[in-house]
């Protein structure tokens, strides 16, 4: 695929002002992630607009301006902050003489970038062919209608099904592939689970600092880098946690606001990590004026994965950029819901792993269960994963069992019970 980077690229930026948008943080934010692309940014256009021109996406007086400075800066790409479609795309590039890119190709790219282990970087090229594919067939439905259909088949479109082909092709041995990977790190999860370790994932938005907080964490020396996106495959870890045990650590991706449906889709593997785990991280940059705003950015991508449920510790990261000193805030329940910490200074860490040690056992439970006869296969499963702390057989060949595990594994054995195991809980247990 295309690499922004490797051409040294220098570009015009567009960016529009839509009256509900609050768009200056956006332009602020493109400028970051077209630096963080490798791409130079030579002159940016910003233009005000109701909605959306069909042609041009902006106004024709607009798309002359950024050809003008195309032509005067001698740009080699246009980036648009924005989703064109794609006749908007042919349109410009006819234009303006210059390769024109979007949001979501622009993002794509700096994932290919990014990607550091082999299943990410399929995972990207995965997203990017999708969303080129979906171009493709649009460009081929246009020119269908202008020629008027059967007949007029011309060397163009020719080439236009065989891209389609080659696309269909490999799109399809990706998804093999993945999928092969996606079972492979299922079987993992399995094994951790019945291990009864806990999962910490580590979330955040993009530069928030989750690799230089997981590299603390574990000491393990994960590359991180003064750019977005630093981090694209989760990477697992295990770590000891005084005060309680074991505990695997989880790196993921960097959300961003307006994620690519395709990558979210592409990284569902991935996240899913993320949706499975004990205990989220939620890195937030304190000193970052947008600070809000991404948190809930991250919210929504959560929500989107089905990760919205798992317990969130919030890690409010960088307070050596502020008057902030290190510090725990409690909730209601006097349990930990925030750290205040510098994961580059290393101020606060110890606090971080009171607070998760403190949120993990917090997360135990304890359960009296009467199972009858017919049931016994629950037991297997309770002692394959470690949980049963008593046992006692009854007379009529029933079973109480005392048994300790995670909150969150407990709702895992009632969903896949349907609800059934509540039913065999006593409160009066005799052993
Ligand atoms: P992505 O992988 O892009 O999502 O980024 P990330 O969230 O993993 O951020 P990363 O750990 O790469 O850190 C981003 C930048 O913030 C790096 O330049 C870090 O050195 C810096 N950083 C991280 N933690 C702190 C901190 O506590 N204080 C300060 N001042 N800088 C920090």
């Amino acid at each position: 695929m295309f690499d922004l980077a490797e051409h040294a690229e220098q570009a015009v930026l567009v960016h529009v002002n839509f009256p509900q948008e609050s768009s200056s943080e956006d332009l602020q934010e493109l400028k970051m992630l077209v630096s963080s692309a490798g791409v130079e940014t030579l002159h940016i256009v910003i233009a005000n607009r109701s909605k959306p021109d069909a042609k041009f996406f902006i106004g024709s007086g607009k798309a002359q301006e950024i050809s003008d400075a195309v032509a005067l800066h001698q740009a080699t790409v246009v980036i648009f902050n924005h989703v064109l479609s794609p006749s908007q795309t042919r349109n410009l590039e006819r234009l303006v003489q210059a390769r024109v890119i979007d949001r979501t190709s622009l993002i794509l790219d700096i994932f290919a970038q990014r990607a550091r282990t082999y299943e990410g970087k399929l995972q990207v090229e995965l997203a990017q062919l999708q969303h080129l594919a979906s171009r493709l067939v649009r460009g081929w439905d246009n020119i269908e209608r202008q020629k008027g259909g059967i007949g007029l088949r011309g060397p163009g479109e020719t080439r236009l099904e065989t891209d389609r082909r080659l696309l269909r092709e490999r799109v399809a041995a990706l998804k093999q592939r993945l999928d092969k990977m996606g079972r492979q790190r299922e079987q993992g999860r399995r094994a951790r689970q019945r291990a009864e370790v806990p999962v910490l994932s580590v979330v955040g938005y993009t530069n928030a600092g989750k690799s230089t907080l997981f590299n603390r964490l574990t000491q393990a020396g994960v590359y991180a880098a003064d750019q977005l996106f630093a981090t694209l495959d989760p990477t697992l870890r295990k770590i000891q946690l005084p005060g309680f045990g074991p505990a695997i650590l989880a790196d993921t991706v960097g959300f961003i606001r307006h994620l690519p449906h395709d990558l979210v889709a592409a990284f569902k593997s991935t996240l899913q990590e993320t949706r499975d785990a004990d205990l989220q991280l939620h890195v937030i940059d304190v000193a970052d004026p947008r600070r809000d705003d991404n948190q809930q950015q991250v919210q929504l991508v959560l929500t989107e994965i089905d990760a919205a449920e798992v317990p969130q510790l919030l890690v409010y990261n960088k307070i050596d950029q502020t008057e902030l000193s290190a510090r725990i805030e409690l909730n209601e329940q006097g349990l930990p819901m925030a750290v205040y910490l510098s994961a580059l200074s290393g101020a606060g860490m110890e606090l971080l792993q009171q607070a998760i040690s403190s949120l993990l056992s917090e997360q135990h439970v304890q359960y009296t269960l009467l199972l009858p006869p017919e049931q016994s296969s629950w037991q297997a499963r309770f002692y394959q994963h470690q949980c049963i702390v008593h046992q006692h057989y009854q007379d009529d060949g029933s079973c109480l069992l005392l048994i300790q595990l995670s909150q969150r594994q407990w709702g895992r054995f009632v969903k896949q019970s349907d609800g059934l195991l509540e039913n065999f809980i006593v409160t009066a247990p005799e052993f």
